[in-house]
C-alpha cells in the first residue's frame, strides 16, 4: 500500500493514476503527460487531468475512474478534488501555413443533398459550445450554403494588409465563397481555381487562434477535391453519407480518393438514417438499415454516429437557427453533440498514433 502510517506524496498520486487509461487513447494518463499540477494538502489533494479536447466523450468516465483509482491505491485520502482542462494539440504541417490553427478538419461526401454542410455547421457549433475555439470555411463554391445556414449575409472587412476578417456568427469565424459573391450569377470554376480559393481562404484570412477549422468541402472525388486535398494540410476527413447502397458506395470511392492522397480518415457520419415518428415515437429506416456501419467496418475506419432525418433539423437549416445553437437541449442536438465529440477524439487517437 502506498504513503500508509506516512505522508501522501506525489509520486503514491502518480503512482495511482498510472492504473486509469484513457479509453480511447489506450494509454494511462501520466504516459499520456495529462496530470498537471498535483497539490497534496494533509490527506485533501488535487490535480488537473489535461485532455486533448473540450468535446472529449468520455470526459465523466476518465474523471470517474481518477477517483476511484486514487481511493483503491491511497485508501487514506480524504478530500480529492479533480479539475478538468483540454488542450487540443497541433497537427505538424498546419505550422506553415496557418500558424494560429491547429488542426483542419475537412468534411466530405461522394454527393451533394446528403447533408454535409448541415452535419458540417451543427458538428462546428457543437465542438464551439463545448468551449473550443472553432472557425467554419464554406469551400463548396458550387454551392454555398453556409451563408444561409447560419444567416450571416455580409461582406468580410479586410485589414490594411490585406487579410480578410472572417464573419462571426455564435462563436464560429465563419468564410465561404457566398459572402464574396454578389448576386445569384453561376460561377464556373476548374479544380484549380477552386484550390486556389481555398488557399486564399487559408493564407488572406485573419483566422486568429483556432483548435478546429471545419472545411465544408464541395461534393464528389473530381479535379477540385483532388487539387484542395493537396494543397492544403489537412489533419483529417469525415465523409458524410446517406445510408442507402448507392450513396454509400460513392462515399466509399471518396474515402478510397482520401485514404490514396494519405489524409487521415476521422471517420463516417450517417445522415437522415433513419425518421422516428413525431407522434408514435415509431422508428423508420427509410434509406435502409446499417449501410454506414458496415461500410466502415468493411473499410476498418470508424462510425462516428448516425442523424435522423428530421424535420426540426431541415427547418433550422432553412431558417439559418441550426439545432445545436437554438435547440441545445432536443435529442437531435444531442446527437450532433455527440458526432461531435467522436470525430474529435477519432483526430486525437490519430495524433497520438503519430507522436507515439
Ligand atoms: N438530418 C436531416 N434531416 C432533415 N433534413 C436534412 C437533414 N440533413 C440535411 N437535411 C436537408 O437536406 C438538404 C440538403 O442538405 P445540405 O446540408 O445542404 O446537403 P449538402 O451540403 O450535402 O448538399 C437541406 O435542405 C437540409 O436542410
Ligand atoms: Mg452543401
Amino acid at each position: 500500500m502506498f504513503g500508509l502510517g506516512g505522508k501522501i506524496k506525489e509520486s503514491d498520486v502518480l503512482d495511482a493514476l498510472r492504473t486509469v487509461e484513457d479509453p480511447d487513447l489506450h494509454k494511462d494518463l501520466v504516459t499520456l503527460k495529462m496530470i498537471k499540477d498535483i497539490k497534496i494538502n494533509g490527506k485533501n489533494i488535487s490535480f488537473t487531468v489535461d485532455l486533448t479536447t473540450p468535446a472529449c466523450p468520455l470526459k465523466e468516465k476518465i474523471e470517474a475512474d481518477c477517483r476511484k483509482a486514487i481511493k483503491d491505491h491511497i485508501p487514506e485520502v480524504e478530500e480529492i478534488k479533480i479539475l478538468m482542462t483540454s488542450t487540443v494539440s497541433a497537427f505538424d504541417l498546419n505550422k506553415k501555413m496557418l500558424s494560429g490553427v491547429k488542426n483542419i478538419i475537412a468534411i466530405a461526401s461522394g454527393k451533394g443533398g446528403v447533408g454535409k454542410s448541415t452535419v458540417s455547421t451543427n458538428i462546428a457549433l457543437a465542438l464551439a459550445s463545448k468551449g473550443a475555439k472553432v472557425g467554419l470555411m464554406d469551400a463548396d463554391i458550387y454551392g454555398p450554403t453556409i451563408p444561409a445556414l447560419l444567416d450571416v449575409h455580409e461582406q468580410p472587412m479586410v485589414t490594411d494588409d490585406k487579410k480578410m476578417i472572417p464573419l462571426e456568427k455564435h462563436g464560429l469565424k465563419l468564410m465561404s465563397i457566398g459572402f464574396l459573391l454578389k448576386g445569384d450569377e453561376p460561377v464556373i470554376w476548374r479544380g484549380p481555381m477552386v484550390a486556389g480559393v481555398v488557399q486564399q481562404f487559408l493564407r488572406d484570412v485573419d483566422w486568429g487562434e483556432l483548435d478546429y477549422l471545419i472545411i465544408d468541402l464541395p461534393p464528389g472525388t473530381g479535379d477540385a477535391q483532388l487539387t484542395l486535398s493537396q494543397a492544403i494540410p489537412l489533419s483529417g476527413v469525415a465523409i458524410v453519407s446517406t445510408p442507402e447502397d448507392v450513396a454509400m458506395n460513392i462515399a466509399v470511392k471518396a474515402l478510397s480518393m482520401f485514404k490514396h492522397l494519405k489524409v487521415p480518415i476521422l471517420g463516417i457520419i450517417e445522415n437522415m438514417s433513419y425518421f422516428k415518428a413525431p407522434d408514435t415515437g415509431n422508428i423508420y429506416h427509410i434509406f435502409g438499415q446499417g449501410g454506414g456501419k458496415r461500410a466502415s467496418e468493411k473499410l476498418g475506419v470508424k462510425f462516428l454516429g448516425e442523424i435522423p432525418l428530421d424535420m426540426s433539423i431541415r427547418s433550422g437549416g432553412d431558417d439559418g437557427k441550426p439545432v445545436v445553437f437554438y435547440d441545445p437541449e432536443s435529442e437531435q442536438a444531442k446527437v450532433f453533440q455527440q458526432i461531435a465529440g467522436n470525430l474529435a477524439a477519432s483526430l486525437s487517437i490519430e495524433m497520438m498514433s503519430m507522436a507515439f
